[in-house]
């Protein structure tokens, strides 16, 4: 057996570094970004590689499109991190060669890993992102529902979804716009043929509550005469050969050169690019094929890519080239609007959390991939990547209408909630499978939208703590063997519980409710944890419990969020003794920074809530702030110009 140690096999070997750690027996792996399976990785092994493979991802899938090499050991008497901080190819095996032992290592680079201990993984997870950075607070708009696929060809296109979605009284706030609506592929491009006027299109929209959301591929196309390409050519700001000519491989828009985004120079240049596309008023940036993709094969891992001004090569900055393309796109945007930047990325590295949100690339419209997202999204959380969620309905092949129906019910408690879909699959808006499901659709982004300042609070505290909006319930019950590895629920924050379907034609849930009291959402019934209960859960239902003790803060129903001013704030109690801190601010710069915010705490005991306004440094204080619990009759806890 391998000693616990490190192991340096020199150069030229695979593996040239490798750390091998005891067992002791009970250990639990979580953590490690985005990878298929379950939430406890023990047993398994992965790579840490950033891949575009298209294929339906199975458990045995080792690398996807991120590469977050932090790993969290959850034993009977301890929790730890280890963050191996090596951009390198490399590998965690988690007790599959050996059940003594476990080992991480890497083809190349330095043995730089970070221990990380904590009374808790709770405080694991603060450790690691203390050290990596947290999730910066969101706009508040960027918490509503967003609507993609690859396929809304024009203007019109889009038009009509917009329509659609006022039409069918479904909350939405984005819309995302997918490769077709650049010139020919080329980035920073618009089609004047289909988009003939960008500029008021895009503000007819806004002024309906929709947002857009724009592709950017890194692959910058090569042609004589396109600014992009000519600028980036005089400038070198492309990847090079070992021999100094500039790389050349394929994507979307055919032959193509990589910007090296590893160089601030290009970086700045990059963020200054999308100065057009803000100026039109697109409010976000979808950063796509940045592991980064190549349609003739992989890059080869001599290609000369830059770090800073040390010269470095693809197989050293490849598991960073999405980190390193995000944070050129945030600085960029954030240096050009003054607001917190919306970008969502399919590749990144540890630390990417706080310049980018993400989403787990292409799935499937299959059951299976509705099962892996809980565990997927739990695990990002759990590793920094906080703002993250599946393409709503799965990506490649058909959706049915039960599939959606269930997906939504996953969806609308992911912190990111979009819906997307690949060209040539069954569409899979909210109203193409008929009035039933467009009726359970409806009904679950309507509870996502009441719940946005909860979610809110979750970003908020997020901020300063590190902690995951969506959490595997091992999160918060380390120590309950049940939780260990519950793939099929998830908490948002510490008083929601979800206990999804995720099969087909299942209409009961095993729903496991740790310790403590909880109430049943739907029919606010009080049940006692530590135990399993059967659910009943027909296509419209997915099992929610409340923690006792809480207290949930809502806003009433709103097509889009600021459709209505967010005058009055909804606490819904469920009685017992508990506590609640509350935020609100103006949702979109960072003026909270300095102050201007208020912060609201509330204490539950029993049914009495009392309110205190501990920070008051937004002017927007709400005019009414009320009670409501269960079937009684709401009662006002605050009124503005009144003492609470
Ligand atoms: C990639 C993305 C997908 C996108 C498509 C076309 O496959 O993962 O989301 O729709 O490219 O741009």
């Amino acid at each position: 057996m391998a000693k616990e140690g490190h192991l340096f096999h020199g150069n030229g070997f695979e593996k040239d570094i490798q750390v091998v750690k005891e067992m002791t027996g009970d250990e639990a792996f979580y953590g490690l970004g985005d990878k298929t399976g379950f939430l406890n990785k023990r047993e398994y092994e992965y790579t840490m590689w950033n891949t575009d493979n298209p294929a339906p991802q199975l458990d045995n899938f080792q690398s996807l499109y991120k590469s977050i090499p932090f790993l969290i050991t959850l034993t009977k008497d301890t929790a730890y991190g280890l963050f191996f901080d090596n951009t390198n190819r490399s590998y965690f095996d988690l007790g599959k060669e050996s059940s003594q032992y476990y080992w991480f290592g890497s083809d190349s680079g330095n043995l730089d890993y970070y221990f990380i201990g904590g009374e808790s993984m709770k405080e694991v997870v603060h450790g690691y992102t203390y050290l990596t950075g947290t999730v910066p607070l969101p706009q508040l708009w960027t918490l509503g529902y967003h609507q993609s696929r690859w396929g809304y060809k024009s203007a019109s296109d889009i038009r009509s979804i917009a329509q659609g979605m006022r039409e069918n009284d479904i909350p939405c706030d984005a819309i995302h716009m997918d490769i077709d609506y650049m010139d020919q592929y080329k980035v920073f491009t618009w089609s004047d043929e289909k988009y003939p006027n960008f500029t008021e299109f895009v503000s007819e929209l806004r002024e309906d509550g929709f947002k857009l959301i724009t592709i950017m591929d890194p692959g910058v196309k090569i042609e004589a005469g396109y600014s992009v390409y000519e600028e980036g050519i005089e400038n070198g700001y492309f990847a090079t050969t070992p021999t100094g000519e500039v790389y050349e491989n394929a994507v979307w828009p055919g032959d193509s050169v990589y910007p090296d985004f590893g160089k601030e120079t290009v970086r700045n240049w990059w963020g200054e690019n999308h100065k057009e596309l803000i100026d039109a008023g697109i409010a976000g940036i979808w950063n796509d094929m940045n592991e980064p993709a190549s349609f003739k094969g992989e890059l080869p891992d001599d290609v000369v890519f830059y770090d800073e001004d040390r010269e470095s090569t693809h197989g050293e900055m490849h598991n960073v080239y999405g980190h390193n393309m995000s944070k050129a796109t945030y600085q960029g945007l954030r240096r050009l609007t003054g607001k917190r930047p919306f970008v969502i990325t399919r590749a990144c590295y540890s630390g990417s959390q706080k310049y980018t949100t993400g989403w787990t690339g292409d799935n499937h419209s299959i059951w299976a991939h509705l099962q892996m997202a809980i565990p997927q999204l739990c695990n990002l959380g759990l590793s920094g990547m906080s703002y993250v969620g599946t393409d709503i309905g799965g990506f490649g092949s058909d959706a049915t209408g039960e599939l959606l129906a269930r997906w939504i019910q996953v969806g609308c408690f992911s912190p990111l909630c979009r819906n997307h879909s690949a060209m040539g699959t069954r569409n899979q808006e909210p109203w193409q499978f008929g009035p039933q499901i467009l009726a359970i659709y409806r009904k679950y982004l309507k509870l996502r939208y009441r719940l946005i300042p909860y979610y809110y609070d979750l970003f908020f505290e997020g901020e300063q703590s590190g902690l995951p909006v969506m959490r595997p319930l091992v999160l918060q019950y380390e120590k309950d063997e049940e939780a260990k590895n519950c793939n099929h629920q998830f908490m948002i924050g510490e008083n929601l519980l979800v206990s999804p379907v995720v099969e087909q034609g299942a209409t009961y849930k095993t729903v496991y409710l740790p310790e403590g009291e909880w109430y049943d959402y739907w029919t606010n019934e009080k049940l006692s944890g530590n135990t399993h209960i059967v659910r009943k859960a027909a296509l419209d239902t997915c099992p929610i419990y409340v923690k006792a003790g809480s207290i949930l803060p809502q806003f009433g129903d709103q097509s889009y969020i600021g459709e209505k001013k967010s005058e009055d704030l909804i606490l819904e109690i469920y009685p017992g003794k508990g506590s609640y801190d509350h935020y609100q601010d103006n949702g979109e710069d960072y003026a909270y920074r300095d102050g201007c915010y208020n912060h609201y705490h509330f204490e539950l005991d029993g049914d009495k809530l009392s309110m205190e306004l501990v920070h008051h440094g937004y002017d927007n204080v709400y005019k009414n702030i009320i009670i409501r619990c269960f079937d009684k009759e709401n009662k006002v806890l605050f009124q503005a110009g009144t003492k609470a």
